[in-house]
């Protein structure tokens, strides 16, 4: 049997993505063949074609961080999960296929009748948005935090789980974004007119007791800036190195692989060192995964369940079909995406809300 891959040949644009025809993988002992139902489009995906993220695999690799999908053979000495299941998965790459093997480990049950799109958004987005949260700023009701790109996959879901936490919620994004913010509780900043620290000083006083910075760089210290004494920022992204979906510093490839982590370590360190009890924090899902594969896989089942009981509604931007991959990552690379872009195996069945 033949499937559809999506492979990066090169790091660099869009042009990088090449759709190719191959006989299907065949499970190797310990693993599950996974047929893709649906796989989540996101920025690190994105990072990962340029050649800048630090999970960045060699040339030529297939991306796509997270998937839901329907289990379709068993290698030898698998066991307790049978063909038809609905799992999800975080593979860091490898999601944009037809068909994937993966490790028995690394699959979670999916409950029956969710909607795949709105599925795969809870796999990064929103297991990135509920640890940061819960377990890197540890938030109370009442507290006040600034949710840097508001309007993106991640904003909208700490957004959602916010409100959930009873949280007061400032969001900064461009002027595209800000009805999605305000409709999600959010007080909407526009990032390209107004100076956030500025914003949250004339709005919360003293300062909020969380930034949630996905910009990275110098943003990170200006995030600093927008603290209470004693708050904290959780950096977790690299926004800032993409313009226009493009690398801001012209240079693909894995060079300039770890000089943001570099950078983000300054920070920490500064944070540690100057006055006024301002930390900066970092939080990386592919870390917390790797040393605590319990939590990951307790936390998407904790959000599989809100989304059953209707408490989240992720928001789905766009759903394309597997070969137009290079569309959606070109469309994300734009900006002003309101939710998630995914990748959908059958789009008009899953509009329907069939998984
Ligand atoms: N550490 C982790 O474990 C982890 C996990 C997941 C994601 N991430 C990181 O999280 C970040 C967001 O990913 P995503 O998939 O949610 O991306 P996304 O959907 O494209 O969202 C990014 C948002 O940021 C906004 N934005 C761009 N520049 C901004 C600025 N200077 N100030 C405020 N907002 C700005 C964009 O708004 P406009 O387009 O309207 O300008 C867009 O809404 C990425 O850096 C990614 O690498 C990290």
């Amino acid at each position: 049997m033949r499937h559809t891959r999506i492979i990066v040949t090169h790091y660099g644009g869009p042009d990088a993505l090449r759709v190719v025809e191959e006989e299907c993988p065949e499970p190797k002992i310990g693993e599950v063949r996974v047929r893709v139902l649906a796989a989540g489009v996101s920025l690190p995906d994105l990072l990962m074609r340029e050649g800048v993220h630090p999970e960045t695999p060699r040339v030529p690799f297939t991306p796509g961080w997270d998937l839901i999908g329907m289990v379709d053979r068993l290698g030898a000495g698998v066991s307790g999960i049978e063909p038809g299941q609905i799992v999800a998965a975080l593979p860091i790459h490898g999601a944009y296929a037809e068909f994937v093997c993966l490790p028995q480990r690394e699959l979670v049950p999916v409950p029956s009748g969710l909607d795949a799109a709105e599925a795969v958004s809870l796999i990064l987005n929103y297991v990135t948005a509920y640890q940061m949260l819960h377990r890197s700023a540890k938030v109370g009701s009442g507290q006040r935090v600034l949710i840097h790109g508001a309007a993106g996959g991640v904003g909208t879901a700490l957004l959602q789980l916010g409100r959930l936490a009873g949280l007061e919620m400032y969001g900064t994004c461009s002027s595209r974004g800000a009805s999605a913010v305000s409709d999600l509780g959010g007080i909407p900043i526009d990032y390209q007119d107004q100076d956030f620290v500025k914003e949250i000083q004339r709005l919360a006083g003293e300062g909020v007791d969380v930034v949630f910075d996905s910009i990275g760089g110098t943003h990170i210290w200006r995030s600093r800036k927008a603290l209470r004494p004693g708050g904290r920022v959780v950096a977790y992204g690299l926004t800032s190195s993409l313009r226009g979906g493009r690398l801001a510093s012209g240079r693909s490839g894995g060079r300039h692989r770890y000089r943001a982590i570099l950078i983000f370590g300054l920070y920490i360190a500064g944070g540690w060192l100057l006055p006024g009890r301002k930390r900066v924090v970092p939080y990386s899902i592919q870390t917390l995964k790797r040393l605590k594969p319990a939590l990951f896989r307790q936390d998407l089942m904790a959000l599989f369940e809100l989304l059953q009981q209707q408490k989240i509604k992720p928001l789905i931007a766009r759903r394309f079909p597997l070969a137009e991959a290079r569309h959606a990552q070109e469309l994300l690379g734009n900006g002003g995406v309101t939710g998630k872009i995914v990748l959908v195996r059958n789009a008009s069945s899953l509009e329907s809300g069939a998984a």
